[in-house]
C-alpha cells in the first residue's frame, strides 16, 4: 500500500531493491543486519528496517531514489567506526542503511599527478598500500584505519595523527561524486589542483556527515613517501611544558614536523589495558607524554640527529624531563600502537573531542579539570589527544555505578560544562569525530545561529523530504 504522500509503498520499496541488489547486496534477515545497528563503541544501538549494499554507483542511486519514492530515512554507513552516534540507525525500526561497503574498487594512482581515484568504500588501510605500491603516501592516518572506509572519513572530514603537516582530510580531497537526494549525481571527481570555476561545491559533502548525499568516490591527494622518520616519546612535569616542547619543536624542525600527541599518565594506563607488559615506559613516571614524530622523504637527512640534539636542549632547560626516541621499526610502531591502544582501552568514557587555539591549551586543560572536579570530586579523565593541532580528547571515566539515567542527566551535564568552557575558550565542541547525534545539543548551543540557520536552508534545498540521515547534526 502506498500513503498519500509517497509514491512507492514500503515493501514494495524493499521487495524492488531486494531484487535488483540480489542477496550479497540486500539484508533483511535479522541476524544479518544486527552489526549494523551497533556502533564502535557499543554504546549505542538502533534498529534497521534492512541493509542495502550495492556495489556500484548506479546501484547507490537505485537505492536513494526508491527511499526516497517511499520515504525510507536513509542512514549511510562506511566502516561504522564513527564516535558521535552517527554512523547506525535509531530505534525505530524505519530506517534502511545504505552501507558503501562493497563499492571499493581503487580506480587509479597516478604517482606524476600524485593523484588516487578510488570509490568510497576502500579501506583506508587498503588506500595507504595502493599509495605505497606506487612509491607514494596517503597521509590520513588514524587508529580505525583497518576498517574505517575513505567516503566515511569523508563525510566526518577526519583528523588523525598527520593534520598537522598535512591538514585535515579535507584539505587531501580533490574532487568527489555524490548521489544527491534527488537522485541526480554531482560529478566533481577531478584530479585538478587549480580550478576556479564557481563555488567549491564538494566542500558542502566534506564533513556533512552523510545529512546532504551520499559520497560514492573520491579523488585524493598523495605525496612523496617520508620514509625516513624520527619518533620519540618524552616526559612533561607539567602542561605549560607541552607548549614550550611544541614552539622548540615548530621552530627548529617544523618543516618536516608529522605529528606532537599528547598522552596523559591516565591515558597511558588506558593503553597498558590493552597492550600490558608490552606498553613502551620512560624511567620517570609523568603526568604527561607527548609523542612527536619528524619525517621527510630524503634518505640523507640526518632527522635523527637534529631531533635528538633538540631533545638535549630540552632536557637541559627542564622542558622534558624523560624520553625516548625509536632506533627501530619495532620500537617506533610499538609507540604508535600506545597511542592508538587508548581509544579502546579506555572503558566506558563520556567523550569529548574539542580544540582550542594551541597557545590557549596549559590553561585550559586546567579550567577544564577544575570544572569538572566542581561537578563530580574525585572524577577521573583520560585526556590526550592530538594537541600539536590544539586538538583534545577529554574523556571522563564513568563512575561504575552509574545507571543509564545518571548517565543521561548527571553525563549529560557535565558535558554542558565541559562545552561551556570550550565555549569560553573559543574553541570548537567537535574537533574531529563530528556531531553526529552525540553532540546535537552542544551544536544548538554554541553554534553560531546564523550558521545553523544557513545549515538548515541548505538541508532544506538539498534534501526537502528530509529522508537523508534525519536525525543527526541538525537539531
Ligand atoms: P562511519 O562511522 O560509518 O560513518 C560516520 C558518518 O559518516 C556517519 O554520519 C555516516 O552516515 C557518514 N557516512 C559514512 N560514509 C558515508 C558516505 N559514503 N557518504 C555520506 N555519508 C557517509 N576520527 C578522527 O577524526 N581522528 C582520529 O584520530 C580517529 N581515531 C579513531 C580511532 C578509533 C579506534 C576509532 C574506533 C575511531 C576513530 N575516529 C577518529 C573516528 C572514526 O574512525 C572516523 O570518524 C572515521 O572517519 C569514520 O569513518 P567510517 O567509515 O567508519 O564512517
Ligand atoms: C584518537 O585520537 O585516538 C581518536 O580520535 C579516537 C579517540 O577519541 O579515542
Ligand atoms: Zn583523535
Amino acid at each position: 500500500m502506498t500513503d498519500r504522500t509517497h509514491s512507492l509503498s514500503v515493501d514494495a520499496a524493499l521487495d524492488h531493491l531486494a531484487e535488483v541488489l540480489g542477496p550479497k547486496g540486500f539484508k533483511r534477515e535479522r541476524a544479518d543486519i544486527a552489526p549494523f545497528e551497533q556502533d564502535w563503541t557499543g554504546q549505542n544501538r538502533g534498529r534497521a528496517l534492512a541493509v542495502a549494499l550495492p556495489d556500484s554507483r548506479d546501484g547507490v542511486v537505485d537505492v536513494v531514489t526508491t527511499c526516497r519514492r517511499a520515504g525510507i530515512p536513509l542512514v549511510p554507513q562506511g566502516g561504522n567506526t564513527g564516535l558521535s552516534d552517527g554512523s547506525i540507525p535509531d530505534d525505530s525500526g524505519k530506517a534502511l542503511v545504505l552501507s558503501l561497503r562493497r563499492l571499493n574498487r581503487v580506480h587509479r594512482v597516478d604517482p606524476v599527478g600524485n593523484v588516487a581515484d578510488v570509490d568510497a568504500g576502500v579501506i583506508l588501510e587498503d588506500l595507504h598500500r595502493a599509495a605505497e605500491a606506487e612509491g607514494r603516501f596517503f597521509p590520513l592516518s588514524l587508529g580505525a584505519k583497518g576498517s574505517c572506509l575513505i567516503g566515511g572519513n569523508i563525510a566526518t572530514n577526519a583528523g588523525g595523527i598527520n593534520v598537522l603537516r598535512y591538514g585535515n582530510t579535507r584539505d587531501l580531497v580533490l574532487g568527489l561524486e555524490v548521489v544527491l537526494p534527488d537522485g541526480r549525481v554531482l560529478d566533481s571527481l577531478t584530479p585538478l589542483r587549480k580550478d576556479n570555476t564557481g563555488y567549491d561545491l564538494k566542500q558542502l559533502f566534506i564533513g556533512a556527515e552523510g545529512t546532504l548525499g551520499i559520497i560514492t568516490r573520491a579523488t585524493v591527494k598523495l605525496f612523496p613517501r617520508p620514509d625516513n622518520k624520527a619518533t620519540a616519546m618524552l616526559g612533561l612535569m607539567d602542561a605549560a611544558a607541552i607548549t614550550r616542547f611544541y614552539k622548540t619543536m615548530t621552530s627548529r624542525m617544523g618543516e618536516v614536523l608529522n605529528s606532537f600527541e599528547l598522552v596523559s599518565a591516565r591515558a597511558m594506563e588506558a593503553a597498558a589495558n590493552m597492550m600490558g607488559d608490552a606498553t613502551p615506559r620512560l624511567d620517570t613516571d609523568c603526568p604527561w607524554y607527548v609523542i612527536t614524530e619528524v619525517a621527510t622523504s630524503d634518505p640523507d637527512a640526518v632527522l635523527e640527529d637534529k631531533l635528538e640534539a633538540l631533545l638535549a636542549d630540552a632536557f637541559e632547560d627542564e622542558t622534558i624531563v624523560d624520553g625516548i626516541v625509536a632506533r627501530s621499526l619495532e620500537q617506533r610502531n610499538t609507540i604508535w600502537k600506545m597511542r592508538e591502544s587508548i581509544t579502546e582501552g579506555q572503558g566506558r568514557t563520556l567523550r569529548h573531542d574539542i580544540s582550542v587555539s594551541i597557545a590557549e591549551i596549559p590553561a585550559f586543560i586546567a579550567r577544564l579539570h577544575e570544572a569538572v572536579e566542581a561537578e563530580l570530586p574525585g572524577v577521573e579523565v583520560v585526556n590526550y589527544g592530538h594537541v600539536g593541532d590544539g586538538n583534545l580528547h577529554f574523556n571522563v571515566v564513568v563512575p561504575e555505578d552509574w545507571s543509564d539515567a545518571d548517565l543521561a542527566g548527571r553525563g549529560k551535564a557535565i558535558s554542558g560544562t565541559i562545552y561551556q568552557v570550550v565555549a569560553d575558550f573559543d574553541g570548537s565542541f567537535s574537533a574531529e569525530h563530528g556531531v553526529g547525534r552525540a553532540k546535537k545539543y552542544a551544536f544548538e548551543t554554541h553554534k553560531d545561529p546564523v550558521a545553523q540557520s544557513l545549515m538548515r536552508a541548505l538541508k532544506e534545498e538539498l534534501d526537502p523530504d528530509g529522508f537523508m540521515h534525519p536525525g543527526v547534526m541538525l537539531p
